[in-house]
């Protein structure tokens, strides 16, 4: 991580070059040929690149000697000292150990799961068969995953306890390098389409890969503290499933009718982290808005599908019925949507409280209802208003919050 921070700082400068250089070029200017014709960036890309190969090649061959040596002719300083006397570098205890067991003479040992994954590799052929699955197809779970973190900071986002969601595809061998490019590209779409801005996303391809894997990279997200992992896709090869049968004795190979055959699938997983992705939604929806008025506001710009509550029934006033038929619309939206109700409080107030909660909807009921059977609708995020008729709501809730009208449009 430090030598990769680094290599993070290098590129920062390639690009304050590129924001300099588009500056100065205006319209005409090109990036991609920037870029590969610059002499400064093209000399601050080929310096990543022998860091990093070397850094690779070093881990691989778990010459540790040689990785310290690096941090050292990099003049790496330790971020919170400043200082650069470093100690030998070592393999940490990366998981947790613990004792199943009654008595201390006949407990055995065994460790907390790092990834959910492997639930997934040993259930392997009871999800195939029992579903009767044909390859390639995916099982996915999230659960609880432990991990010895030498450093747990950063809020939520390196916790020594978290929640992840992985997914494991069963694929053909020899499919690996297509079925990994398209996984990328998928998960890519998926997070784009959660609205959280384009330029918040790059990939990291992997030097430095896991024993288990031929192919990795990061989906890397803009975090308040720098791009960081946010999911890994890595193609695990048979690794697993491989492991699984030489230590069981059991099989766990895929028969395959059109063939006659049977193998070991090869494996293409998806792995997020459900408390990073909250800590991605949230650093980035969280705005203190200055308004015109010259007043701000805090909102809570949740993309209108992940918001708790989305719509919040608000009766102009507590009397003359008002709240009566605020009421009514809380019982007819409720069954498809979660919406509250709240009478407390002046409108604007009540206003601002939806907006910190992120609720996409505020529906106002006041006297002009009682005569047209109108509301206004207000949104949250421009606080425009439009006055609809009751019956209009829920297609107009809908067509924002819907999962289903959401993974359409990816
Ligand atoms: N099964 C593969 C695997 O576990 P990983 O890249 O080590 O791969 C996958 O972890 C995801 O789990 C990461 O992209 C990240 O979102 C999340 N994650 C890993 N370590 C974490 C930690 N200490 N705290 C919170 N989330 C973590």
């Amino acid at each position: 991580m430090l030598i990769e921070d680094h290599c993070a700082k290098i590129e920062s400068k390639i690009d304050k070059e590129i924001a300099k250089a588009a500056k100065r070029f205006g319209d005409a200017f090109n990036k991609e040929e920037f870029v590969s014709t610059n002499p400064r960036v093209v000399g601050y890309r080929e310096k990543i690149n022998t860091i990093l190969n070397r850094m690779g090649k070093s881990l691989e061959n778990e010459n540790l000697e040689d990785v310290k040596a690096l941090i050292e002719e990099l003049e790496i300083a330790d971020p919170l000292s400043g200082s650069k006397n470093w100690t030998d570098v070592k393999q940490f205890n990366l998981m947790f150990g613990t004792k199943l067991g009654a008595s201390a003479e006949t407990a055995m040992e065994l460790y907390l799961r790092p990834e959910t994954a492997q639930g997934i590799f040993v259930n392997f052929l009871n999800v195939q068969k029992s579903g009767r699955m044909k390859i390639p197809f995916g099982i996915a779970q999230t659960g609880k995953a432990f991990r010895n973190e030498i450093v747990a900071r950063q809020f939520i986002f390196r916790m020594r306890e978290f929640e992840q969601m992985e997914m494991q595809f069963f694929i053909k061998p020899g499919t690996q390098v297509e079925w990994y490019e398209k996984w990328k590209e998928i998960r890519l779409k998926w997070h784009l389409s959660l609205g959280l801005g384009e330029e918040n996303y790059r990939f990291h391809d992997h030097e430095n890969l896991a024993h288990y894997a031929d192919a990795a990279s990061d989906i890397e997200f803009k975090f308040p503290f720098g791009f960081k992992e946010l999911e890994g896709i890595h193609s695990r090869t048979d690794f697993d499933l491989a492991q699984h049968e030489k230590f069981s004795g059991k099989k766990l190979q895929y028969f395959d009718p059109e063939t006659n055959q049977s193998f070991i699938p090869y494996v293409v997983e998806t792995s997020i982290g459900l408390d990073r992705m909250f800590l991605a939604v949230f650093s980035k929806a969280l705005e203190e808005e200055a308004l015109d008025n010259g007043t701000t506001r805090t909102v809570l710009r949740l993309p209108a599908v992940l918001a708790p509550t989305k719509a919040a029934i608000l009766p102009l006033v507590k009397k003359d019925g008002l709240p009566e038929i605020a009421r009514k619309i809380v019982e007819d939206l409720k069954w498809d949507f979660n919406v509250v109700y709240d009478e407390k409080d002046a409108i604007g107030r009540r206003y601002r409280r939806q907006d910190a909660n992120g609720t996409p909807f505020c529906i106002t009921v006041d006297h002009d209802t009682l005569l047209d059977q109108t509301v206004t609708i207000r949104h949250r995020d421009t606080m425009e208003q439009e006055r609809l008729k009751i019956d209009a709501l829920s297609a107009i809730i809908k067509k924002e919050v819907d999962v289903k009208s959401w993974l359409l449009r990816m």
